[in-house]
Protein backbone atom coordinates (compact mmCIF):
# COMPACT_ATOMS: atom_id res chain seq x y z
CA UNK A 1 0.00 0.00 0.00
CA UNK A 2 1.34 3.46 -1.23
CA UNK A 3 1.98 5.77 1.56
CA UNK A 4 0.65 9.21 0.47
CA UNK A 5 3.00 11.87 1.84
CA UNK A 6 1.97 16.22 1.48
CA UNK A 7 5.06 18.09 1.38
CA UNK A 8 5.85 21.87 0.38
CA UNK A 9 6.85 21.87 -3.55
CA UNK A 10 10.15 21.66 -4.52
CA UNK A 11 11.87 24.01 -8.00
CA UNK A 12 12.23 20.28 -9.91
CA UNK A 13 8.19 19.65 -8.98
CA UNK A 14 7.70 22.13 -11.46
CA UNK A 15 7.30 20.17 -14.83
CA UNK A 16 5.35 17.31 -13.00
CA UNK A 17 3.14 20.10 -11.67
CA UNK A 18 2.20 21.43 -14.92
CA UNK A 19 1.57 18.01 -16.70
CA UNK A 20 -0.90 16.99 -13.88
CA UNK A 21 -2.22 20.24 -13.84
CA UNK A 22 -3.13 20.07 -17.70
CA UNK A 23 -4.25 16.27 -17.60
CA UNK A 24 -7.04 17.22 -14.25
CA UNK A 25 -7.97 20.13 -16.09
CA UNK A 26 -8.90 17.86 -19.44
CA UNK A 27 -10.89 15.54 -17.45
CA UNK A 28 -12.19 17.97 -15.34
CA UNK A 29 -13.68 20.78 -17.46
CA UNK A 30 -14.21 18.06 -20.45
CA UNK A 31 -17.98 19.50 -21.60
CA UNK A 32 -17.51 22.80 -19.58
CA UNK A 33 -14.71 24.50 -21.42
CA UNK A 34 -14.11 24.83 -24.95
CA UNK A 35 -12.46 22.14 -26.68
CA UNK A 36 -10.24 23.58 -28.78
CA UNK A 37 -9.19 25.52 -25.46
CA UNK A 38 -8.85 22.49 -23.20
CA UNK A 39 -6.70 20.48 -26.20
CA UNK A 40 -4.82 23.78 -26.93
CA UNK A 41 -3.34 23.82 -23.13
CA UNK A 42 0.46 24.06 -22.89
CA UNK A 43 2.26 22.23 -19.84
CA UNK A 44 5.12 23.87 -21.38
CA UNK A 45 3.72 27.57 -20.80
CA UNK A 46 2.44 25.98 -17.43
CA UNK A 47 5.77 25.05 -16.29
CA UNK A 48 7.02 28.16 -16.33
CA UNK A 49 4.02 29.36 -14.42
CA UNK A 50 4.71 27.05 -11.71
CA UNK A 51 8.31 27.14 -11.92
CA UNK A 52 7.78 30.92 -10.99
CA UNK A 53 5.43 30.47 -8.44
CA UNK A 54 7.77 27.71 -6.52
CA UNK A 55 10.71 29.78 -6.74
CA UNK A 56 8.80 33.01 -5.25
CA UNK A 57 7.31 31.10 -2.45
CA UNK A 58 7.52 27.38 -2.47
CA UNK A 59 5.43 27.21 0.99
CA UNK A 60 2.67 28.60 -1.10
CA UNK A 61 2.44 25.43 -3.01
CA UNK A 62 1.61 21.82 -1.44
CA UNK A 63 2.07 18.37 -3.13
CA UNK A 64 1.00 15.10 -2.59
CA UNK A 65 3.23 12.22 -3.41
CA UNK A 66 3.62 8.50 -3.51
CA UNK A 67 6.75 6.12 -2.09
CA UNK A 68 8.23 6.82 -5.82
CA UNK A 69 7.94 10.76 -5.33
CA UNK A 70 5.14 10.59 -7.71
CA UNK A 71 2.95 13.71 -7.58
CA UNK A 72 -0.71 12.45 -7.22
CA UNK A 73 -2.24 15.57 -5.89
CA UNK A 74 -1.37 19.53 -6.56
CA UNK A 75 -2.58 23.06 -4.35
CA UNK A 76 -1.57 26.21 -3.93
CA UNK A 77 -2.60 29.48 -2.08
CA UNK A 78 -1.88 33.09 -1.06
CA UNK A 79 -3.31 36.15 0.08
CA UNK A 80 -6.99 37.16 -1.53
CA UNK A 81 -6.34 39.90 -3.82
CA UNK A 82 -10.38 41.00 -3.10
CA UNK A 83 -13.68 40.84 -1.19
CA UNK A 84 -13.78 39.81 2.65
CA UNK A 85 -12.04 36.72 3.31
CA UNK A 86 -7.83 36.88 3.98
CA UNK A 87 -6.40 33.99 2.18
CA UNK A 88 -7.27 32.56 -1.05
CA UNK A 89 -7.27 28.90 -2.18
CA UNK A 90 -5.93 28.98 -5.85
CA UNK A 91 -6.02 25.57 -7.26
CA UNK A 92 -6.68 21.85 -5.89
CA UNK A 93 -6.52 19.14 -8.06
CA UNK A 94 -5.91 15.07 -7.44
CA UNK A 95 -5.18 12.81 -10.84
CA UNK A 96 -8.38 11.18 -12.05
CA UNK A 97 -7.41 7.64 -10.56
CA UNK A 98 -6.42 8.84 -6.90
CA UNK A 99 -9.53 11.19 -6.65
CA UNK A 100 -11.83 9.87 -3.76
CA UNK A 101 -8.92 8.30 -0.96
CA UNK A 102 -8.58 11.09 0.95
CA UNK A 103 -5.56 13.06 -0.81
CA UNK A 104 -8.15 16.23 -1.55
CA UNK A 105 -8.61 16.71 2.42
CA UNK A 106 -5.20 16.63 3.59
CA UNK A 107 -4.02 18.96 0.67
CA UNK A 108 -6.71 21.29 1.33
CA UNK A 109 -6.05 21.37 5.22
CA UNK A 110 -1.97 21.51 4.47
CA UNK A 111 -3.11 24.77 2.40
CA UNK A 112 -4.82 26.08 4.92
CA UNK A 113 -2.73 25.49 7.86
CA UNK A 114 -0.31 27.71 5.77
CA UNK A 115 -2.51 30.45 5.36
CA UNK A 116 -2.99 30.56 9.04
CA UNK A 117 0.96 30.64 9.51
CA UNK A 118 0.46 33.83 7.18
CA UNK A 119 -2.00 35.56 9.74
CA UNK A 120 -4.82 34.33 6.93
CA UNK A 121 -7.88 33.69 9.53
CA UNK A 122 -10.62 33.14 6.62
CA UNK A 123 -10.23 31.67 2.95
CA UNK A 124 -12.39 31.49 -0.19
CA UNK A 125 -11.73 29.41 -3.47
CA UNK A 126 -13.25 29.63 -6.45
CA UNK A 127 -15.10 27.13 -8.36
CA UNK A 128 -16.72 26.85 -11.94
CA UNK A 129 -20.57 26.05 -10.71
CA UNK A 130 -20.56 22.63 -13.39
CA UNK A 131 -17.46 21.22 -11.78
CA UNK A 132 -18.99 18.58 -9.16
CA UNK A 133 -15.85 19.23 -7.49
CA UNK A 134 -17.38 22.43 -5.69
CA UNK A 135 -19.88 19.51 -3.79
CA UNK A 136 -16.01 18.69 -2.17
CA UNK A 137 -15.81 21.86 -0.75
CA UNK A 138 -19.46 21.87 0.76
CA UNK A 139 -18.55 18.60 2.36
CA UNK A 140 -15.20 20.29 3.77
CA UNK A 141 -17.23 23.03 6.03
CA UNK A 142 -17.30 25.62 2.65
CA UNK A 143 -20.19 28.16 2.30
CA UNK A 144 -21.31 29.07 -0.88
CA UNK A 145 -20.95 33.06 -0.29
CA UNK A 146 -20.56 34.75 -3.48
CA UNK A 147 -20.95 34.02 -7.70
CA UNK A 148 -18.58 35.69 -10.03
CA UNK A 149 -18.07 35.38 -14.13
CA UNK A 150 -14.89 33.86 -14.94
CA UNK A 151 -13.90 34.13 -18.87
CA UNK A 152 -11.87 30.89 -19.70
CA UNK A 153 -11.05 30.36 -22.70
CA UNK A 154 -13.34 32.82 -24.59
CA UNK A 155 -15.95 31.48 -22.64
CA UNK A 156 -18.08 32.95 -19.77
CA UNK A 157 -18.39 30.61 -17.24
CA UNK A 158 -20.04 31.30 -13.88
CA UNK A 159 -18.00 30.14 -10.69
CA UNK A 160 -18.99 30.46 -6.72
CA UNK A 161 -16.71 30.65 -4.24
CA UNK A 162 -16.56 28.58 -1.28
CA UNK A 163 -15.43 30.29 2.07
CA UNK A 164 -14.36 29.32 5.66
CA UNK A 165 -14.30 32.38 8.08
CA UNK A 166 -12.62 30.96 10.73
CA UNK A 167 -9.72 28.90 9.66
CA UNK A 168 -8.79 28.43 13.62
CA UNK A 169 -11.62 26.84 14.43
CA UNK A 170 -11.00 23.37 13.16
CA UNK A 171 -13.87 22.07 13.39
CA UNK A 172 -15.84 24.32 10.90
CA UNK A 173 -13.17 23.42 8.21
CA UNK A 174 -13.71 19.93 8.28
CA UNK A 175 -17.09 19.61 7.08
CA UNK A 176 -20.66 18.36 8.98
CA UNK A 177 -19.62 14.57 9.67
CA UNK A 178 -16.03 13.28 9.45
CA UNK A 179 -13.23 14.21 11.05
CA UNK A 180 -9.79 15.82 9.76
CA UNK A 181 -7.16 13.19 8.33
CA UNK A 182 -5.12 13.08 11.69
CA UNK A 183 -5.44 15.99 9.30
CA UNK A 184 1.71 33.79 -5.26
CA UNK A 185 0.30 32.76 -7.36
CA UNK A 186 -1.15 36.14 -7.82
CA UNK A 187 -4.15 35.52 -9.82
CA UNK A 188 -6.77 32.53 -9.50
CA UNK A 189 -6.25 29.60 -11.38
CA UNK A 190 -9.16 31.18 -13.89
CA UNK A 191 -7.66 34.13 -14.56
CA UNK A 192 -4.17 32.68 -14.69
CA UNK A 193 -5.19 30.61 -17.59
CA UNK A 194 -8.08 32.35 -18.90
CA UNK A 195 -5.71 34.14 -21.92
CA UNK A 196 -4.16 30.45 -23.00
CA UNK A 197 -4.30 30.61 -26.36
CA UNK A 198 -5.84 27.24 -27.78
C1 LIG B 1 -12.35 17.87 -6.00
C2 LIG B 1 -11.09 17.10 -5.58
C3 LIG B 1 -9.96 18.09 -5.34
C4 LIG B 1 -11.39 16.33 -4.29
O1 LIG B 1 -10.25 15.59 -3.90
P1 LIG B 1 -10.41 14.02 -3.54
O2 LIG B 1 -9.08 13.54 -3.11
O3 LIG B 1 -11.06 13.33 -4.67
O4 LIG B 1 -11.44 14.09 -2.30
P2 LIG B 1 -11.33 13.35 -0.88
O5 LIG B 1 -11.19 11.90 -1.13
O6 LIG B 1 -10.32 14.01 -0.04
O7 LIG B 1 -12.80 13.63 -0.33
C5 LIG B 1 -13.07 14.20 0.94
C6 LIG B 1 -14.56 14.11 1.17
O8 LIG B 1 -15.24 14.86 0.15
C7 LIG B 1 -16.14 13.99 -0.57
N1 LIG B 1 -16.07 14.37 -2.00
C8 LIG B 1 -15.01 14.34 -2.82
N2 LIG B 1 -15.36 14.76 -4.05
C9 LIG B 1 -16.69 15.03 -3.98
C10 LIG B 1 -17.64 15.49 -4.93
N3 LIG B 1 -17.30 15.77 -6.20
N4 LIG B 1 -18.92 15.67 -4.52
C11 LIG B 1 -19.28 15.40 -3.22
N5 LIG B 1 -18.41 14.96 -2.28
C12 LIG B 1 -17.14 14.78 -2.66
C13 LIG B 1 -15.58 12.58 -0.36
O9 LIG B 1 -16.60 11.62 -0.53
C14 LIG B 1 -15.08 12.68 1.07
O10 LIG B 1 -16.20 12.57 1.94
P3 LIG B 1 -16.09 11.94 3.43
O11 LIG B 1 -15.89 13.12 4.31
O12 LIG B 1 -17.39 11.26 3.63
O13 LIG B 1 -14.92 11.02 3.45
C15 LIG B 1 -10.67 16.05 -6.66
O14 LIG B 1 -11.70 15.10 -6.82
C16 LIG B 1 -10.37 16.67 -7.99
O15 LIG B 1 -9.23 17.06 -8.23
N6 LIG B 1 -11.36 16.76 -8.88
C17 LIG B 1 -11.19 17.23 -10.23
C18 LIG B 1 -10.69 18.63 -10.31
C19 LIG B 1 -11.48 19.62 -9.49
O16 LIG B 1 -12.70 19.68 -9.57
N7 LIG B 1 -10.75 20.42 -8.71
C20 LIG B 1 -11.30 21.54 -7.99
C21 LIG B 1 -11.17 22.73 -8.88
S1 LIG B 1 -11.39 24.23 -8.02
Amino acid sequence: MDEITIRTARPGDARRIARLDVETWRAAYAGILATPFLVGLSTQRRELGWATVIEREPRDVRVAVDNDGNILGFGSCGRCRDGKFAGEVYTLYVASDWQNQGIGRRLLLALFERLVDQACGSAIIWVLRDNPGRFFYQRLGGRDVQHRIFTVGGKRIEAAGYAWPDLRNRRACRGPARALMSYSLSMTSFDRFAHETA
